[in-house]
């Protein structure tokens, strides 16, 4: 398992390094593939840079030796002064337009992999992550954090390599000009230095804060709209409503603090610079006197050193967004590294003529490191044979049907369909051989048809009408506004609960699998559409294995055979009649839903 986000708040230092060293691993892959980009995107940031740093040089030049000559009749100086200051202009100007495009190309294409990746690996992992990783938590990874990205990549990371190479181009232009001015400005560079890391230091506090704030905000917010339903039964309105405003008041006092911190680094960095310029200028004014310094030295060196200090504010100014985009990448490549439990064989068992024949040997299994739910369960589930599992909530009975779809591995001994062990076989033979309908059933964006098609990819209309016909949906989908064409997200063509779940039959019935789950699958159904459904699932269980878990017994007696499930065994097993006369808790559920049906 991954690091999630809420533990990277309180990390060791050892796993703070690898959470570090796992994000910019997954930086420079993502930086590999753009790799003849980056190097001309180098290129361009260093000339233009140079170009840029190197106006009062041309400045010095042209005060110092352009002016004596145009003084003395030579006005071809003041053209070839003017000449290389403009080409020196335009070069950085065009340079620089021509790095901006290509900063956003790199970083648009570093962010589409990084997107698809993150989807792709979110679809693959398994079941049991999903179950973990709220969705709240995976939206922000694909959302919010590539947004975070978006600006750094964007804007950030070439800001900085851009800062960094123009200080340094000024530093040596100073240097070249007077070495005495250098020294001026690297002595300024202390202070610049110690009060950069106090504004790091202070805002790395205030940006932790405001993660651990921003997070309650939105999920204090999203938890009253989620639940809005419950919120106005219980009229919660007004508590939410204070509760909010102060989560919310947090917020804000967090966001001045860190303004606050701005407020002291930029007036410092204004007052060391201006120092600066104004030691340079006392000491080359002097030194003009004299004569050890030329005029236009002066001037380049006073323009120079004004320039120098201007990128650190920058730096400075999207520090916390570095900040954030750090914590993005830390989030997003911890969601990368986590792995599927359950994993397709590398070399599948090919399967041939599939009957349907189930067992379970000495299976052991649990949830994730939880307790341990079924102990060296057995189980034989001939070919052919419809069960019906009862039990009371909790007893293992989802569990049971989850394990055979292959949603979860077994910790320790084995499951076979047709002898072979499940997780030998391929996802898509699996899938194919083992459907399973639940109580929630999903439909996917699209028609009814589309969705009823999903069943089996190809099937004619013909074939899904006949699947609805067959599991008694037909009449309700065909007085839908578009009949089979409705879009099943528009207006009007919202289904209800129970109508979902006749359309989850006819997939199923679509798909005609060797094994059927229906896990509570007919529990959102009223009476006269259940009995409808009764028919039709008599066609739809046709002679394949079929597991159905119900917890109204009407469903039962279409069984041949009856497991009652209580804390992961089975405890009874046998045909609904040998049950009923065993006297034993089908028996007791038996005469509570005869009772309750008179
Ligand atoms: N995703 C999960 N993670 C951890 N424990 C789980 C998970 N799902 C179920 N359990 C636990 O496994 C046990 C069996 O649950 P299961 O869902 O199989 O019960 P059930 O018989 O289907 O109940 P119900 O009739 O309410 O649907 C319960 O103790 C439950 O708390
Ligand atoms: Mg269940």
């Amino acid at each position: 398992m991954g690091v999630s986000n809420e533990d990277a708040i309180t990390l060791t230092k050892p796993e703070r390094a690898r959470v570090r060293s796992r994000s910019w691993k997954l930086l420079a892959l993502l930086a590999s593939k753009q790799k003849p980009m980056l190097v001309l995107t180098v290129v361009l940031v260093v000339i233009s840079n140079a170009a840029s740093a190197s106006f009062p040089l041309i400045i010095a030049w042209a005060i110092d030796w352009g002016l004596p000559q145009v003084q003395n009749g030579n006005f071809a100086a003041l053209g070839i002064t003017g000449g290389i200051y403009l080409i020196s202009a335009i070069l950085a100007g065009t340079l620089l337009g021509w790095y901006v495009l290509c900063t956003a190309k790199i970083s648009q294409a570093m962010l589409l992999d990084l997107r698809l990746r993150v989807f792709r690996h979110t679809q693959r992992l398994s079941l049991e992550f999903h179950e973990n990783y709220t969705s709240g938590r995976i939206i922000s990874r694909q959302t919010s954090d590539l947004e975070t990205l978006r600006e750094l990549l964007d804007q950030g990371i070439s800001e900085l390599v851009s800062s960094c190479v123009f200080v340094t181009f000024t530093l040596i232009s100073i240097f070249v000009l007077d070495w005495r001015s250098g020294g001026v400005v690297m002595i300024a560079m202390i202070p610049i230095l110690f009060l950069f890391r106090w504004y790091q230091r202070k805002s790395e506090t205030v940006y932790r804060e405001s993660r651990v704030v921003s997070a309650k905000l939105i999920g204090t917010f999203v938890e009253t709209m989620t639940g809005i339903r419950a919120v106005k039964a219980f009229r919660k309105e007004r508590a939410n409503n204070e509760n909010y405003a102060q989560v919310a008041g947090e917020y804000r006092d967090n966001s001045i603090r860190s303004i606050n911190l701005f407020g002291v680094l930029q007036p410092g960095l204004v007052l060391i610079g201006n120092l600066s310029v104004a030691v340079v200028l006392a000491w080359g004014g002097f030194r003009i006197l004299d004569g050890s310094l030329a005029v236009g030295v002066l001037v380049a060196l006073l323009l120079a050193t004004k320039r120098v200090f201007q990128p650190v504010e920058n730096v400075a100014m999207f520090y916390s967004s570095l900040q954030a985009a750090t914590a993005a990448l830390e989030k997003v490549s911890g969601l990368l590294e986590e792995e599927p439990t359950v994993v397709e064989p590398l070399k599948p068992r090919p399967l041939g003529t599939v009957t349907g024949h189930l067992e379970f040997k000495d299976a052991v299994f649990g949830y994730g490191d939880g307790p341990v739910i079924m102990d060296r369960f057995d189980l034989d589930i001939p070919a052919g044979q419809t069960i019906a599992v009862v039990g009371q909530t909790g007893a293992g009975k989802s569990t049971l049907a989850k394990l055979i779809a292959r949603f979860y591995d077994l910790r320790s001994g084995s499951l076979t369909l047709d002898g072979v062990p499940i997780n030998q076989l391929a996802n898509d033979d699996l899938r194919r051989h083992v459907v399973m309908v639940t109580q929630e059933s999903f439909l996917f964006s699209g028609t009814v048809a589309e969705n009823i098609g999903l069943g089996r990819p190809g099937a004619s209309i013909e074939e899904i009408i006949l699947a609805a016909r067959a599991v008694g949906a037909h009449e309700f989908i065909q007085a839908l506004p578009d009949g089979y064409a409705t879009d099943v997200n528009k207006r009007g063509g919202r289904v209800s609960a129970g109508q979902r779940q006749l359309i989850s039959f006819a997939r199923a019935f679509l798909a005609d699998p060797a094994v059927l789950i229906l896990d509570e699958a007919t529990s959102s159904l009223d009476i006269p559409s259940e009995r409808a459904v009764q028919r039709g699932l008599q066609t739809l269980l046709g002679s394949r294995t079929a597991l159905i878990i119900a917890h109204r017994l009407s469903t039962v007696q279409i069984a041949d055979r009856v497991l009652v499930v209580h804390e992961g065994n089975v405890v009874e097993d046998g045909s609904p009649a040998e049950l009923i006369n065993a006297n034993g808790r089908f028996a007791a559920l038996h005469k509570a839903w005869r009772d309750s049906m008179v």
